[in-house]
Formats: structure tokens, sequence, C-alpha cells
């Protein structure tokens, strides 16, 4: 069955050869899955090759993982390792037709980086992002095709998340869409077209859960009480749980990005700020006995 928006699926391209832009966690489970499913080669791009080494060695660390668990055999292991490569040049992308960026979330070092894909691949070469928030709008108003650019936005951890929402721009052409839904398909994800609308669907139920417990604990409430009243609601992980798996700044950003659009609707929380301005990376550390607590610390921060 077709799913919702989706066009005609004889619309589709083929895609031979995946770039994703981005070297960082985000990227390399982008890059690993799209080796995995699609069995095509796939290259990477950093700014520099510390951070582009960086990224391959992580891939082939979670292909080692999945071969010890006995979830991908030797020789799927092996091709999958073969199809990824890295480069701190974007020429490497000259000949692919389908490049994803995951980079920094700032609309200018987006628009930067497609401004730098888009003077090297083909006209026809489909172009992606994965931005939890930003408008796919306008990512592609400055672009010479701006028809070719979708949001193909997944969710952490990539390899179980069964979820993408594809994000179509007010120009995306429907080669593209149809390009994007076959893409979702055969990565074996359930895709749903949104809106271009600030964090699209998924973000903004998530951030109001976050946004309700950092205001709770904004207010007073304990934050382990605040994070863990969500617990018995079945959910897998606490809102603080999550933000610490996906990075505090990248949900800090989401509600910034949602306060822009929405105003109190979605407050930007003060502690989750100082969080941030401390660096730590979560609420919770893990306890000797297996448990977890917020260490004083942390606890301190929260007024
Ligand atoms: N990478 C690869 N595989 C992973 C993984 C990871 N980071 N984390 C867990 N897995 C795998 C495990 O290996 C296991 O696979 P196996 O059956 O082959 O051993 C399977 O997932 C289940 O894991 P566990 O049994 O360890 O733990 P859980 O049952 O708790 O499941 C979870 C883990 C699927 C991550 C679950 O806790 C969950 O669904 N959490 C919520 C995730 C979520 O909401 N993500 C959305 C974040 S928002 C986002 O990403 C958007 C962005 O824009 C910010």
């Amino acid at each position: 069955k077709r799913p919702a928006g989706a066009p005609d699926a004889k619309l589709a391209r083929p895609v031979t050869k995946v770039g994703v832009v981005g070297a960082g966690l985000m990227a390399g489970q982008l890059a690993l899955l799209f080796a995995k499913q699609l069995k095509v080669p796939v290259v990477m791009t950093d700014i520099d090759q510390e951070r582009v080494d960086r990224g391959v060695a992580y891939i082939h660390g979670e292909v080692d993982k999945l071969q010890a668990k006995g979830r991908m055999a030797e020789a799927a292991a092996n091709r999958t390792k073969s199809l990824i490569s890295g480069s701190v040049d974007k020429a490497a992308f000259v000949d692919a037709d389908f490049v994803i960026e995951a980079v920094f979330e700032e609309l200018s070092v987006k628009k930067q980086v497609f401004a730098e894909v888009e003077a090297i691949v083909s006209p026809e070469c489909i172009l992606a992002t994965n931005t939890s928030s930003l408008s796919v709008t306008e990512m592609a108003r400055d672009l010479k095709h701006p028809e070719r650019l979708v949001g193909f936005h997944f969710f952490n951890p990539v390899a179980v998340m069964p979820l993408l929402e594809i994000v179509k721009a007010p120009k995306t052409s429907d080669e593209t869409l149809a390009t994007a839904f076959a893409l979702a398909k055969n990565l074996k994800k359930t895709a749903v077209l949104v809106k271009d609308a600030a964090a699209f669907v998924v973000n903004r139920i998530l951030l109001r859960l976050m946004g309700e417990v950092t205001d709770a604990f904004d207010e007073g409430t304990p934050a382990d009480v605040a994070d863990n009243a969500l617990r018995p609601m079945g959910l897998p992980m606490t809102p603080f749980t999550l933000g610490a798996m996906v990075g505090l700044p990248v949900a800090q950003h989401v509600q910034e990005s949602l306060h822009a659009a929405f105003g109190d609707r979605f407050r930007v929380s003060a502690n989750l700020q100082a969080l941030i301005d401390n660096g730590i990376k979560g609420l919770w550390a893990p306890t000797a006995d297996g448990g977890q607590e917020i260490p004083a610390g942390t606890q301190a921060l929260l007024s």
C-alpha cells in the first residue's frame, strides 16, 4: 500500500552511491544503515581526517558488535565495512545519487554544506537533511535545484527505531519524494510524510514531555521525581535518559526552535541550560549497585 502522500513509486530514481556529510554519531549510524541495507558504496566526509577516521572506526566497531551477537554473518560484515569509506573532500560525492547531511544544527552551516555539495554532484542527485527541527524550506532557498531537497529525519538509535519522517518543502519534486519513500522502504523504515514545520511532528511531541519535566524542576520539583514520574507510564526511557542519548544540546536546540516558532507553548529551560553550560551530559549516573542517581554536583546546579 502506498504511504499517505507518497507519489507514484515509478518516479523514484535509482540510488547506487550514497554520500553522508558529517562523521559524528548520527552520521555514522546513517552510513552504517545505508551500507548494510542498500549494499551500495557510502562515503562519509568531515572537516578533518581525525573526525573521518573516528567515524569510520565507530562503524567498524558497530559491525563487529553485530557480528559478535550473531546478527550479521561474516561475509555481510566484511561487505558492509568494505562499502564504507571516508574523505575530507566533498569531491568524493561526484558520482553519488543521494547525499544526506548530519552536521551541526545551524541553518547557515547546513546551507553552506548544500552549496558546496551542489557544486560537485550531478543535477539529478537527491539532497537530504537529517535536521531535528530546522526549516527545510529555508535550506532549499538558495539551491540551484531546490526541487531535489527533502527532509529525511531519523531517530536515535537509528539501527532500531523504525520511524522516518520525510519532510516535503514547497518545491520538493515528486521524483525526490518518490526516491525518499523508495529508500525508506529499502532501509526497512516506516516513513511518514510530514509538513515542514518547526521540529516536524515527533520531536514536537517528545519536547512537550521534556519541556513539562524541565518546567517541573524549574518550578522546584526535585529533578529525580520530575524525570521518574513518567516511568510508570510505560515509556521505554525517561525524558532525561532519552535526552542524554540524543545529546542534551540537541534536545535544547529543538526546544529553542519550538520556542522561536510557538512562543511560550514551548519554554526554554534555565536548568537544562545550566547542565549544558557545565558540560553535564545527562541527569543520571550509574551507582555501584547497578542503580542510578543524580550526582550531588548535578543536583546542585538545579535550582
Ligand atoms: N545502537 C544499535 N542498537 C541498539 C542501540 C544502539 N545505540 N541501543 C539498543 N540497541 C539494540 C540492542 O542491541 C538490542 O538489540 P538485540 O535484540 O539485537 O540485542 C535492542 O536494540 C533492544 O535493546 P535493549 O534490550 O538493550 O534495550 P531496550 O529494550 O530498552 O531498547 C531502545 C532500547 C530501543 C533504545 C528503547 O529504550 C527505546 O525505544 N528508547 C526510546 C528511543 C527514542 O524514543 N528515540 C527517539 C529519540 S528522538 C530523536 O532521535 C530525534 C532527534 O532529532 C533528536
